[in-house]
């Protein structure tokens, strides 16, 4: 209990550093999760202060907290570029790969980081590992039709896919697809297994967000670290 005290406060402590990143007039990209969420409630007061932002969210659940929170937001139809997008990420390697996913909205996540000018993350400390893949697990997007030809095919590539369960069911994505959360060794080589995953017909998208993050906020008890991208 203490310690998810500690790891909330560590989320608001990131959170509010974020907002330093968030111009009047912006429009920001809103990440899906924990931090993700608690920048949510620390943008929705800076917006009750009068900040003047308008959001576009990587889920429906974030939506539904933005709107909440009195952010207004806007469809990725409406705007050419957003300025910056907060989310979290669940691995993050030396050079600020990232592995994404555990919450299930990869890929809005991946279509809202490539459309951002800036990416920034936020993290505890126990995210940051040595090499991509050293918490065993990469999530994989793919079309409900082609489950079984995407699993053969990532066995093939030296995964263990394993469908995603949420409550005894398949767990469905916002775009309506299915997550196998592959169990992988640590990385050697994430570029290839990025190119060999997404070339499998049916796969709409892998956890790896390779070279997509600007800066990584790092909350550990009471500081916060900051990493950029070299
Ligand atoms: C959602 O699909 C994910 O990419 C999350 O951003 C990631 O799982 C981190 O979530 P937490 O901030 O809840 O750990």
């Amino acid at each position: 209990m203490e310690n998810r005290a500690a790891a909330d406060a560590a989320l608001a402590a990131i959170a509010q550093r974020a907002l330093d990143f968030v111009a009047d007039q912006a429009i920001v990209g809103l990440g899906t999760g924990r931090a993700a969420l608690a920048f949510v409630h620390a943008l929705g007061a800076r917006v009750r202060e009068g900040l003047r932002v308008q959001g576009i969210s990587t889920s429906e659940a974030t939506a539904t907290a933005a709107r909440q929170l009195g952010i207004p937001l806007i469809g990725l139809e409406d705007t050419e570029a957003i300025d910056v997008t907060v989310d979290g990420a669940d691995e993050v390697d030396p050079q600020l790969n990232l592995i994404k996913g555990y919450g299930g909205a990869l890929v809005r996540e991946k279509i809202v980081a490539a459309a951002s000018r800036t990416e920034i993350i936020l993290v505890g400390r126990e995210k940051l590992v040595p090499v991509l893949g050293s918490r065993g697990v990469l999530p994989v997007e793919v079309i409900t039709f082609a489950l079984a030809f995407c699993k053969r095919r990532l066995v093939e590539l030296g995964c263990r896919p394993e469908l995603r369960l949420q409550a005894g069911s398949a767990f469905v994505s916002d775009g309506g697809n299915n997550i196998l959360d592959c169990r992988i060794a640590p990385l050697d080589a994430p570029a290839a297994l990025e190119a060999a995953v997404t070339a499998i017909p049916g796969v709409i998208g892998t956890g790896l967000f390779l070279g997509i993050a600007d800066r990584v906020l790092v909350g550990d008890a009471g500081a916060v670290q900051e990493l950029r991208r070299a």
